[in-house]
């Protein structure tokens, strides 16, 4: 396993949920989850974006202004892969890169045994901070995708291959290199019975992301989520589809979250992002 440090990238989506919390497309999108998962100071940057309160110097701007477009981002994505979960007719749940997500705590699907998958620093801290949550937390599987065997820890975390899994996959492809991602999708396809679902959510290749990317790195320094979170990898549509047919998996559908946001019938910013990031469901 690698040395690193926790995800700062999960704190930085788990904010956007919070922000976006009852405030963005209600009755849609929710996630009580989100800000109890968050530390004080964490809270403060959320409470400062929901009451529209911009800091003035340059460096605390940033943050600021990168959970607040995150907020659009990740509605029309959490409820796109929320809507696919509750439709999958599986009794084992299994997100991949869990980070701060809260759904084991808060996604209805009856009778399901919820696994959270992460790489070992992410998911101490996040163990540690879901003590502030009520309800029965899920089985944590400590993985690095770069390092360790999937299918053996999910083995012996309990993990039944011979009964249909959901999966959820969020926020995490971009940060695995392709060989990463085709041996992930492998590993996932290994352990899946039929009438299993995948959900993965991935970017494809956009070169205003990249030197939007850059100029942040520039801009931010320090602040900088990438700088320890690069992104690796990017898909096009046919190159995710055809590596989800090599293993099995039909796609059932992928759109992007500008075509979700519209389904939605809310107005968000950050179109160009919301372009290039889309939400795949297949099944086997
Ligand atoms: C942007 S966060 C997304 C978290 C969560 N899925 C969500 O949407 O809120 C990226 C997540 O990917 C995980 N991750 C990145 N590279 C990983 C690796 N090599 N092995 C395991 N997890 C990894 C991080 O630990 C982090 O939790």
């Amino acid at each position: 396993m690698t040395e690193r440090r926790a995800s700062r990238t999960a704190v930085t989506v788990c904010q956007a949920r919070a922000v976006a919390d009852g405030r963005i497309a209600p009755g849609r999108f929710a996630d009580p989850t989100a800000m109890p998962l968050l530390r004080a100071e964490e809270q403060a940057e959320v409470h400062r974006v929901r009451e529209g309160r911009p800091p003035k110097g340059m460096a605390e701007r940033f943050p600021y202004e990168m959970v607040r477009g995150a907020a659009d981002i990740i509605v029309p994505r959490t409820v796109a892969i929320d809507d696919a979960a509750r439709a999958g007719a599986a009794t084992q749940v299994v997100i991949l890169g869990a980070g701060l997500d809260g759904r084991a705590w808060r996604l209805d699907v009856p009778g399901a045994t919820f696994f959270e998958v992460d790489h070992p620093a992410s998911q101490q801290e996040k163990r540690d901070r879901a003590t502030n949550l009520t309800g029965a937390p899920p089985i944590y599987v400590p993985v690095d995708f770069a390092h360790d065997v999937l299918t053996d820890a999910l083995e012996a975390a309990g993990h039944h291959a011979d009964q249909p899994t959901t999966w959820i996959w969020e926020g995490v492809v971009p940060y695995l290199t392709r060989d990463e991602v085709a041996a992930t999708v492998a590993a996932i396809a290994a352990r899946s019975a039929s009438g299993s679902r995948l959900i993965v959510n991935y970017q494809l290749p956009s070169w205003i992301g990249e030197v939007v990317r850059k100029i942040i790195g520039r801009v931010a320094g320090r602040q900088n989520p990438w700088a320890a979170e690069p992104w690796l990898s990017t898909w096009s549509v046919d190159e995710m589809s055809r590596l989800l047919a090599l293993h099995g998996f039909v796609v059932r559908s992928d759109q992007d979250l500008l075509e979700i946001t519209q389904d939605l019938g809310v107005r968000l910013g950050r179109r160009n992002s919301m372009r290039s990031g889309r939400v795949a469901v297949a099944e086997r």
